[in-house]
């Protein structure tokens, strides 16, 4: 593919047209979003666009551009596009039944790096993509780790991940309600539950609202259902001076530290993301 042809738009002339029209859809960041569109479209990188702007596609690949500029203008995620997303040091392959791994939930990584003596047996309760999973286990060579999810085309983007990535002889998945198919006791727990309010629905971007699995999104009237289940069952399966990381959303962190202070975690601290704003609540039993 790739074929350069004579006649027709060059890869300027795309990219001019594709953030002209990402920008009248009210796309934030259209001048990305096309040429990371046109890159996938055409097999191109961010350099050959900028090196190789005279090039003309074939038509081919110039239908499968416009095609995916149409299915961005829908606000179809960028990543479900590319089926690609980056998270801390890693690639995940990405689709609609899976979050796309945001940004903020490097927090957990950041978190868990700070834990002494690594941890040997790491769960990862709603594991999506498997992206906080594989990047922990990545991390911590020694270290072995179980995803659990409800959804099962979940685990499969999970599992696949584990493999290309070269990770899966140290990862396991199981398809259950949070602790419900889990057995044992681990040194981590991870998890970024459901934690926005059912009545939120009609205020969140068409890209989480529409495209991403409901599942991944809602946390009952309050946000704090994943909160009280996860808290119920994990003093069971944290081991001695294990530790719990939880993410969380806007405005959240008190009312999720106080459901940890009920549920017998007498550590609790907090951690802020890159917008300073409080993600992730850092719990232990002592
Ligand atoms: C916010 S997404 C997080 C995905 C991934 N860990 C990440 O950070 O990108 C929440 C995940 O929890 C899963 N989930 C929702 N309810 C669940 C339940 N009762 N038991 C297990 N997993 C659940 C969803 O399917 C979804 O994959």
């Amino acid at each position: 593919m790739a074929e350069t042809h004579g006649r027709g738009p060059s890869l300027r002339d795309l990219l001019r047209e594709g953030t002209v029209l990402l920008r009248e859809a009210g796309i934030e960041d259209a001048a990305q979003d096309a040429a990371l569109l046109l890159g996938f479209a055409t097999e191109r990188n961010r350099l050959d666009l900028l090196t190789r702007a005279d090039e003309c596609p074939s038509a081919e690949a110039i239908g499968r551009y416009r095609s995916l500029l149409s299915r961005r203008c829908r606000r179809e995620p960028l990543s479900h596009l590319i089926g690609r997303r980056g998270f801390w040091k890693l690639e995940f392959a990405v689709s609609r039944d899976v979050l796309d791994p945001r940004p903020d939930t490097e927090t957990l990584i950041e978190a868990a790096l700070e834990i002494v003596p690594p941890p040997e047996r790491i769960l990862d309760l709603g594991t999506g993509s498997g992206c906080l999973l594989l990047s922990l286990l990545d991390e911590f060579p020694a270290s072995f780790g179980i995803g659990v999810d409800i959804s099962r085309k979940a685990l499969a983007v999970a599992q696949d991940n584990a493999g290309a990535l070269g990770l899966a002889a140290r990862a396991a998945f199981v398809c259950g309600d949070w602790f419900g198919a889990v057995a044992g006791r681990f040194n981590l727990i991870v998890t970024n539950p459901p934690y926005i309010r059912e009545d939120e629905a009609p205020l969140l971007p068409p890209e989480l609202r529409d495209h991403e699995p409901p599942e991944a999104l809602f946390g009952g009237p309050d946000g704090l259902d994943a909160y009280r289940s996860i808290l119920a069952g994990a003093p069971a399966h944290l081991a001695s001076g294990g530790t719990l990381l939880m993410e969380i959303g806007a405005g959240q962190a008190e009312d999720v530290m106080a459901l940890a202070r009920a549920a017998g975690f007498a550590s609790l601290a907090r951690r802020r993301d890159l917008d300073g704003r409080d993600r992730c609540i850092i719990a232990r039993l002592t």
